[in-house]
């Protein structure tokens, strides 16, 4: 199995952001947070910003979008040609037919759900989803630590992927950094979005790569167990 590691840009500096995209072009995918200062507290950027970011970033974009009216607005970005558009699944009326668009359009399906959200609705249809977002904080801000009570889910979420022999991608996000991404990635993830954890770093680069080597460590130390 392989690891992924995906910068958030939400901890760069927004004024450079074709410069700041250039340090992390050793990542595997630019994680993209969308906000709407309504399905959470916080306010970033919309369809414009991120159309500029798919014609400048080196590599492909991981759009994780925390708004409100998902089923009006995912389409949007999926049609800009990004690589991955992940939703929330309460901000969504019917998360399978959203899913299902976004796969027929082009873009792999990520759903996402918060911390007090509960999993076990979700597994039964991991076959129609390429990515699952499971949230290890609340949604909204960067820096904050990480929800150790989320890796229980982490953990459950392997097992059904496994179970059923699924290419789903199993994606954290929240407090993820060099001391705790072996841990987490021995829960299961195998793809990891990294904010203040990158952008803090003087040597981004080598960063990225210690957190692709400490995460694939913890992948195996999972797949030896289980
Ligand atoms: C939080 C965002 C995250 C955030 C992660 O709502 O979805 O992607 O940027 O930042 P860190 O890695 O600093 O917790
Ligand atoms: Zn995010």
């Amino acid at each position: 199995m392989e690891v992924r590691i995906n910068p958030s840009i939400l901890a760069a500096d927004f004024v450079n952001l074709e410069s700041e995209l250039g340090t992390i072009a050793n990542s595997d995918f630019i994680h993209v947070d969308v906000m709407d200062n309504h399905f959470v507290p916080n306010l970033t950027f919309g369809t414009q910003m991120v159309q500029r970011l798919q014609e400048v970033s080196p590599v492909g974009l991981d759009v994780h979008l925390m708004i409100s009216n998902v089923d009006n607005w995912a389409m949007d970005y999926v049609q800009m040609g990004v690589h991955s558009v992940t939703f929330h699944a309460e901000a969504s009326a019917d998360y399978l037919t959203l899913a299902r668009r976004i796969r027929d359009s082009g873009s792999r399906a990520g759903v996402a759900i918060k911390p007090g959200t509960a999993l076990e609705p979700y597994l039964e249809h991991l076959d129609e989803i390429d990515q699952l977002l499971i949230m290890t904080v609340e949604p909204g801000f960067g820096g904050q630590s990480l929800i150790e009570t989320t890796l229980k889910k982490v953990k459950r979420a392997r097992e059904a992927i496994a179970a059923a022999e699924l290419p789903t991608w199993l994606q954290v996000d929240g407090g993820i950094n060099a001391s705790n991404i072996q841990r987490v990635a021995s829960f299961g993830a195998d793809t990891f979005v990294a904010g203040s954890a990158v952008f803090s770093s003087h040597d981004r680069a080598s960063t990225i790569a210690d957190l692709r080597r400490s995460a694939a460590t913890g992948l195996a130390e999972h797949q030896a167990k289980s």
